[in-house]
């Protein structure tokens, strides 16, 4: 399975894909968690795209193709979704270029459309787990014990991204770059839309009839 989730920060897209992997065992590549990742460890691309991600801006295309098309390559042939990525139409482009040197393509491109109105209160609300990166959110989606990890009961933490006036450059960043990579999958035929608005459970349900289909069950 090759798919894409698409959508506005907030649209659920990390929360679907840790489902997505339970269910049919895909690899979860998500560019936000691989560039927090560089960004703890202190790498130079961290460190490169350490004032975009801070200014809800994007982080240029050549760093983030790359540091894709290698996670890519180290998956293996159950596939992977992609949480993220492409998030501009070069980088779509650039994608499929890179798939086909190696006889691969993209099978789906799932979009969770999303009111304004929702991601802001959706981002404010979000909590996660530094330790395994299991997603809450303090009145929708709340942990069993208050502020602690399901898993692990580590302590969870706010996105530094996720204040309000970061969120709001964040949607516009995305209607402005993000929301035409929708188009490019839809002139391939290969968009399917899902109204995410609704709670998460239900979303689940919609898209894993959607997948079924590629995965064959
Ligand atoms: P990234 O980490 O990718 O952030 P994002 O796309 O803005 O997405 P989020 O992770 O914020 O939201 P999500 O859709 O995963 O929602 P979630 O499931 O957590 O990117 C961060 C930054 O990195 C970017 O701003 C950019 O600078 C850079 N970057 C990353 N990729 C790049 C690229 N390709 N090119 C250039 N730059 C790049 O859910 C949100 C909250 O809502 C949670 O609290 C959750 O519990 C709750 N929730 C989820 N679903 C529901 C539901 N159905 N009902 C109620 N609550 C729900």
């Amino acid at each position: 399975m090759r798919i894409v989730l698409l959508g506005a920060p907030g649209a659920g897209k990390g929360t679907q894909c840790k489902r997505i992997v339970e269910r049919f065992g895909v690899e979860h590549l998500s560019s936000g968690d691989i560039l927090r990742k560089e960004r703890a460890e202190g790498t130079e691309l961290g460190r490169q795209a350490q004032s975009y991600m801070d200014s809800g801006g994007l982080v240029p295309d050549e760093l983030i193709v790359k540091m894709m098309a290698e996670a890519i390559s180290k998956t293996d042939k159950k596939g992977f979704v992609l949480d993220g990525f492409p998030r501009t139409v070069n980088q779509a482009a650039e994608l499929d270029k890179s798939l086909e040197q190696s006889g691969s393509n993209i099978e789906l491109a799932v979009n969770l459309n999303i009111s304004d109105d929702t991601v802001i209160k959706r981002m404010t609300g979000r909590r996660s787990c530094p330790e395994c990166g299991a997603v809450y959110h303090i009145t929708n989606l709340p942990p069993k014990v208050d502020n602690k990890c399901d898993n692990d009961g580590a302590e969870l933490v706010q996105r530094p991204d996720d204040k309000k006036e970061v969120v709001e450059k964040r949607l516009d960043t995305y209607h402005k770059q993000t929301e035409p990579v929708a188009d490019y999958y839809r002139k391939k035929g290969l968009l399917e839309e899902i109204d995410a608005n609704t709670d998460a459970d239900k979303v689940t349900e919609i898209l894993f009839k959607k997948l079924n289909d590629i995965a064959g069950t």
